[in-house]
């Protein structure tokens, strides 16, 4: 295949790294400067310049995508999308981890743990809102920060009322979040590519830092992760619509938290402390991606007039629990039933005798009039019964608000 790497670093080490791996296996690698291109548009052709010059074709676009350039980049990496160049993040992706409130309220309706955590802006918010993360000592973030730079741990109520006020009045988005106290010091880092975890590690702050960022000194050990961990690092990069990820979870007593998903992870330290090649697992991966480019069947399927996509939620009670998918008479009415989530189950293509259960949730495409007699009025507002935490985090009625 012939493989274009988007960096603005082609002497990093990630950048070297995966080139060397990608001419190994007799590939044809180049390193594009994401800043040198031009977005051109034009009805029906979407293109590319280089500088200067019209991009030639390329199979497979790894974008390397840094925090400073995010806007740029992904203008990038959704024009390669559109001229179906595989690329092996999205830039939706992309966009989605960048923000770390963006990328938790994504995850928060699924299966994946995350440390509870509250935005807020009026000031008369803040307290209730600390306290409703389990208070002091409580976890501070800049939305957008790396390297451990934009996170504190404030000791009291009042450190941390004073460093949000603070950070507000110099317009700072900041998300207040409890401090998972179990994994304090530690972190897992998870490299996921496709539906893999390929390698992970275990970083271990030094001294009385509680952050284990590596340029806070942290050291990373290679680790050998639970069926749990791995399943959750893979799937929050899924439901962020990443394919090459660093998921980041803390350990917390109820198993693992994610606390961020990055979408340009680096290579050195992972490589170097678990020994794997990993930029080999990224090139493999992408080689055998390359022929089923990004499309997305939402807006494609839409296209039709009164045909679109929906999900169907499924109550207790409801005259679909113990009724084979056949007999819901779904496909008479035009609608097809592409997947099938269960829990934490996803079944693609169910079979038309799979018999469906109370919860169940259908994603379908179809005559969008006949669907909407499917989605009854209640569900349609309130689709997930509540689950409470076993063992904290339980709220009390009277503070649960309209
Ligand atoms: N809620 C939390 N509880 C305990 N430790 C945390 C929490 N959030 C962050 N940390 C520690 O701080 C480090 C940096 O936080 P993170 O959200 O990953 O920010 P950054 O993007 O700057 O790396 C983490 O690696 C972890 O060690
Ligand atoms: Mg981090």
């Amino acid at each position: 295949m012939k493989l274009g790497i988007l960096s603005c670093g082609p002497n990093s080490y990630s950048t070297r790294r995966l080139v060397e791996a990608a001419q190994q296996r007799n590939h044809t690698v180049r390193v594009l400067n994401t800043l040198k291109f031009a977005i051109d548009l034009q009805q029906g052709v979407p293109d590319l310049y280089y500088r200067q010059k019209a991009l030639s074709s390329y199979d497979a676009i790894l974008p390397r995508i840094g925090a400073s350039i995010t806007y740029y980049g992904t203008a990038v990496v959704r024009q390669c999308q559109e001229m179906d160049i595989f690329c092996a993040n999205t830039a939706a992706g992309i966009t989605n981890s960048r923000d770390k409130l963006r990328s938790l309220q994504i995850l928060s309706r699924h299966h994946v743990g995350i440390p509870r955590t509250t935005f807020v802006r009026d000031k008369k918010d803040v307290l209730p809102a600390i306290e409703r993360v389990g208070g002091a000592p409580v976890v501070i973030k800049l939305i957008e920060g790396t390297q451990g730079i934009g996170v504190l741990l404030a000791e009291s109520t009042k450190a941390a009322e004073g460093i949000i006020e603070l950070l507000q009045s110099q317009k700072q988005n900041v998300l207040i979040q409890k401090f998972v106290a179990e994994s304090k010091g530690k972190d897992i880092r998870a490299f996921v590519v496709g539906d893999r975890v390929v390698a992970a590690m275990r970083r271990v702050a030094q001294g009385q830092e509680f952050r284990s960022n590596v340029h806070r000194g942290g050291v990373a050990e290679a680790v050998e992760l639970s069926e749990e961990y791995t399943e959750t690092a893979v799937r929050a990069a899924q439901i962020l619509g990443l394919r090459v990820a660093g998921v980041d979870m803390l350990e917390g007593k109820n198993g693992p938290q994610i606390m961020e998903v990055n979408s340009s992870p680096g290579l050195e330290g992972i490589e170097t402390c678990t020994g794997l090649d990993v930029a080999g697992s990224v090139i493999d991966y992408i080689a055998a991606q390359v022929d089923f480019p990004e499309i997305d069947i939402r807006q494609r399927l839409t296209i039709s007039k009164g045909y679109g996509v929906s999900e169907i939620y499924i109550p207790e009670g409801s005259h679909f629990v113990g009724v084979s998918i056949a007999a819901t008479e779904l496909a008479e009415q035009d609608i097809n039933v592409l997947t099938l989530y269960r829990g934490s189950k996803i079944i693609p293509n169910p079979k038309k005798e799979r018999l469906l259960e109370a919860d169940d949730k259908l994603l379908c495409y179809g005559k969008l009039e006949s669907m909407r007699s499917m989605v009854p009025a209640k569900t349609r507002r309130r689709r997930r019964p509540e689950v409470l935490d076993l063992v904290t985090d339980v709220p009390n009625a009277d503070t649960t608000a309209e």
